[in-house]
């Protein structure tokens, strides 16, 4: 696929990978062999599977006679975790370095996968002590650290599942998880570091138990030292009970089916409460691993770093799961890209001796505001190939990272995915000619394509939705405790033909190269992270002066997307800056600051249908001071 090309080689619109990465690549063709899984995709998944251990193999490897509940590897016996670790142990990887994590302040930490076994079994004691059985949910709630790792291991090893909600949500969004996920037992710490100060976890774990009735036990892990509120009988240092003669290294790893539950993880949808949706043990393993040693070309000797968070899908399947399944060296960081200066991530490169960097554009677009001075003063030349994920790339971020950080030679994997999919589904391999803004083309097993309302392949070029066509082993397999919202969001639109809808417009030009424009739902991405309009909606209504609201995007040149809100307040009220500031404070409280919104406009009405729904799209339309289309459907 890769013509012959010099270093940084490139044609009118095309970047070519340096010989020396196509010939070391993993994945040398990628036409043909495409071509073959799409024919035979059930055939290019066992292949896969075949590569991973198992209690018991499969009796069938897709199962759809439930269609879109479709299973995959019926029958088999697996746990991840005997896949992420108990494996390793067997081989000389027993010594080889799993984790490589360094604290905002400097502390470093590092475990081999022996270290890695140790701890996860230590903690998987702990929670089986507290009365966590097969099934139950944990919820984590957890800065940066290792013992976030360990502790959705520990759940995966017992057969428990987690719900881990992202440290940078607060109050109410953690309170609705948990009663969601309906968890007896909470794992937390008593802050993180980020720029310097200490996040407060503990503080928002406490306020959000309040609002939750199931919890029965709150495990806290020590990070900051700073003091906290523990309450008797409910809140127990993980430390304590560290030490106790329960918190031994002996604990079988349970053996589950294939399709038992592994994680629920929450993502915002169009309408109401954030989705549940689950992730289970074997299909999950298969495709998230696949995928990471295909598209990232994973060698033992690469040192891999996923600068995203592992509260999100991202740090899930690539910085906890896929790489410990292929036996990687994982480098974990707990804070802020620019903190104390903005050379912090490429002294770490050099430090480590990073060879591959997984990050999102928005994080791309903040270090290149600072200028190439600060990568400049390192030697980041063990990098090898970049990553991006979780927005459209601009090209002009992508030119930087592709020169600055990559020097040229490091091709970028813009990875096209979701919280839905599990693992990568668009996305170049390194041996894929680039053009800056592209993922370039499916994966293995992947048909995609862009059509119409109808289901009719749109003429490339033109924009469309974006579907799947046919399943795959990293798919979620419903949400939770609602199947008929999983229905509904994802396979109704396109029924007859039995296609997955991703909310994503997209056009595909004329050499078969997707473009992914952005969310066509009631989802916004800001700075790559996914929040639902109904959820800020819902946390500006319960201020006490607030009667109703609506949230937008509109673009912003660091973050893609910046939320504007416009409120109605309660009869007799005036909006002021005082008002405008405590509704943004308490959006922050309840649903954290990365919802906090960019601006608050007070208005008398909102636009709406005869059905009562606020058409969004015409206050964009305004605010952009854009053609307001078809206005026959308004009611206000
Ligand atoms: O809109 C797409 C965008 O992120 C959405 C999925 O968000 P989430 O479930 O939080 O998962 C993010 C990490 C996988 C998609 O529907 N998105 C993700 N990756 C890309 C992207 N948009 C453009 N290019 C990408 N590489």
């Amino acid at each position: 696929m890769a013509k012959k090309k010099s270093k940084s080689a490139k044609d009118a619109n095309l970047y070519y990978p340096i010989d020396s990465i196509v010939q070391n690549a993993n994945v040398k063709e990628y036409e043909n062999l495409y071509k073959k899984s799409i024919k035979d995709v059930e055939g290019f998944w066992a292949e896969q599977a075949n590569t991973l251990d198992w209690y018991k193999k499969w009796d069938k490897v897709l199962d759809d006679s439930k269609k879109p509940f479709y299973k995959w590897f019926k029958g088999a016996k697996t746990n991840i975790v005997q896949n992420a670790i108990d494996r390793h142990l067997k081989t000389w990887r027993r010594n080889k370095i799993a984790f490589i994590w360094e604290g905002e302040p400097g502390d470093v930490k590092v475990f081999s996968y022996h270290a890695l076994n140790r701890e996860v079994t230590k903690f998987a004691n702990i929670l089986k002590s507290m009365g966590v059985k097969k099934r139950d949910i944990v919820t984590i709630y957890m800065p940066q650290i290792p013992e976030l790792a360990f502790a959705m291991l520990a759940c995966a090893k017992i057969g428990a599942a987690h719900s881990v909600v992202y440290g940078g949500f607060s109050v109410e969004a953690l309170a609705e998880r948990i009663a969601d996920a309906q968890s007896r037992v909470l794992v937390t710490a008593d802050g993180g570091w980020r720029r310097g100060k200490v996040n407060d976890l503990k503080g928002i774990v406490n306020e959000a138990i309040s609002r939750s009735p199931t919890i029965e036990a709150c495990i806290t892990v020590k990070r900051t030292g700073h003091e906290v509120f523990m309450e008797n009988d409910r809140d127990f240092w993980y430390h304590d009970l560290a030490s106790l003669p329960i918190a031994n290294s002996k604990c079988e790893t349970e053996v589950m089916d294939a399709e038992d539950m592994l994680f629920i993880l929450y993502t915002s949808g169009t309408t109401g409460k954030p989705k549940g949706l689950v992730h289970t043990h074997g299909g999950y393993s298969v495709y998230t691993s696949t995928t990471h040693r295909m598209v990232f070309d994973i060698k033992d000797e690469d040192r891999w770093w996923c600068a995203a968070d592992p509260g999100w899908i991202t740090g899930h399947s690539y910085i906890v799961y896929a790489p410990l399944i292929n036996g990687s060296t994982i480098m974990m960081y707990e804070g802020a890209p620019n903190h104390p200066y903005p050379n912090r991530w490429w002294q770490m490169v050099e430090k480590y001796g990073i060879t591959i960097l997984y990050t999102s554009p928005t994080a791309i677009r903040g270090l290149m505001r600072f200028g190439d001075q600060w990568p400049k003063r390192h030697d980041i030349s063990s990098l090898r190939l970049l990553g991006s994920v979780g927005e459209p790339i601009n090209p002009e971020a992508w030119k930087w990272y592709h020169s600055v950080i990559g020097d040229n030679k490091c091709p970028i994997m813009d990875t096209w995915w979701q919280t839905e999919t599990g693992g990568f589904m668009i996305t170049p391999l390194p041996i894929t000619p680039l053009k800056p803004g592209s993922g370039t083309k499916p994966f293995f097993g992947i048909e995609a394509d862009v059509v119409n309302e109808e289901g009719k392949t749109v003429k490339p070029g033109e924009e469309g939705k974006l579907i799947i066509k046919n399943p795959w082993p990293g798919m979620a397999r419903t949400v939770m405790g609602d199947p008929k919202r999983y229905v509904d969001t994802y396979w109704k639109d396109y029924k007859e033909q039995g296609w997955y809808k991703a909310g994503d417009s997209a056009r595909i030009d004329k050499d078969g190269y997707f473009w992914i424009i952005g969310r066509i739902d009631d989802v916004i991405k800001v700075s790559g992270y996914r929040l639902g309009t109904a959820e800020i909606e819902s946390a500006l209504v319960s201020h006490p002066q607030v009667a109703e609201a609506a949230a937008i995007a509109l673009p912003h040149e660091l973050k893609g997307n910046a939320i504007h809100a416009y409120v109605i307040l309660k009869a007799g009220l005036v909006g002021d800056a005082a008002l405008d500031k405590s509704l943004r404070d308490h959006v922050g409280h309840e649903m954290g600051p990365i919802a906090k919104p960019e601006s608050i406009t007070f208005v008398d009405s909102l636009p709406k249908t005869r059905s009562g729904k606020i058409m969004r799209r015409v206050l964009k339309a305004r605010a952009q001071g854009l053609p307001e289309g078809d206005l026959s459907t308004i009611e206000e």
